[in-house]
């Protein structure tokens, strides 16, 4: 399937599964090699990264545990820039060496909201691996960010657990909005 079609919109085909999964092992291999012997926790922030975190973690070889937490800050194809409440998130993470697990990376207003909060635990160390950057989106470098599967342009995307308006999550490959061309007129 190259083109679908979500309510009002039109996507075209972006990443295919097969990629995905190629890069998911290959930064599974990474992150085997960085954390032998240190029981890493992954926190997967949902409702975006459920996908990636599942196949990620068939990757991972080393002891390790596993959490989700929840942020709402998006609402149609456009990100708010708020960032709500934080749910989820575990009280005994001091000293605990951290790997959160994201869908995307825009402009990284809710990684660095996710991340102030888990500062005040003090945990050892702090790394962020997502499938998706936008590194045009970005609002200021995030030194965490460790682990990136693919780099895009400023397009929306959907699948692979990206969601339009709740739609589309369930998706195996990644789409993004076709280039709207501006009338003549
Ligand atoms: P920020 O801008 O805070 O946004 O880095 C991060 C969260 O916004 C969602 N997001 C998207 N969701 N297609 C989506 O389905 C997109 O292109 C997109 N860009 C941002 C996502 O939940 C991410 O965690
Ligand atoms: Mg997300």
């Amino acid at each position: 399937m190259n083109k679908i079609q979500i309510e009002d919109r039109e996507f075209e085909i972006l990443i295919e599964n097969d990629n995905i999964c190629k890069r998911t092992r290959l930064i599974g291999i990474q992150i085997n090699l960085d954390y032998e012997n240190r029981c890493p926790l992954f926190i997967g922030v949902l409702n975006g990264s459920f996908m990636f975190m599942g196949d990620l973690l068939k990757e991972i070889t080393v002891s390790c545990e596993v959490a989700f937490i929840q942020v709402s800050s998006y609402s149609g194809a456009k990100s708010s820039g708020k960032v709500k409440e934080i749910l989820g998130l575990p009280d005994d993470i001091h000293n605990r060496d951290i790997i959160i697990v994201e869908d995307i990376v825009d402009t990284g207003l809710t990684l660095s909201h996710i991340l102030k909060e888990l500062y005040k635990q003090k945990p050892a160390s702090v790394k962020v691996c997502s499938l998706l950057l936008k590194p045009a989106a970005l609002k200021e470098p995030l030194e965490e960010l460790e682990y990136v599967g693919f780099e895009l342009a400023n397009d929306f995307v959907v699948g692979y657990g990206l969601d339009y308006n709740g739609l589309g999550r369930n998706l195996n490959d990644i789409y993004r909005t076709k280039t709207v061309v501006p009338s003549a007129s």
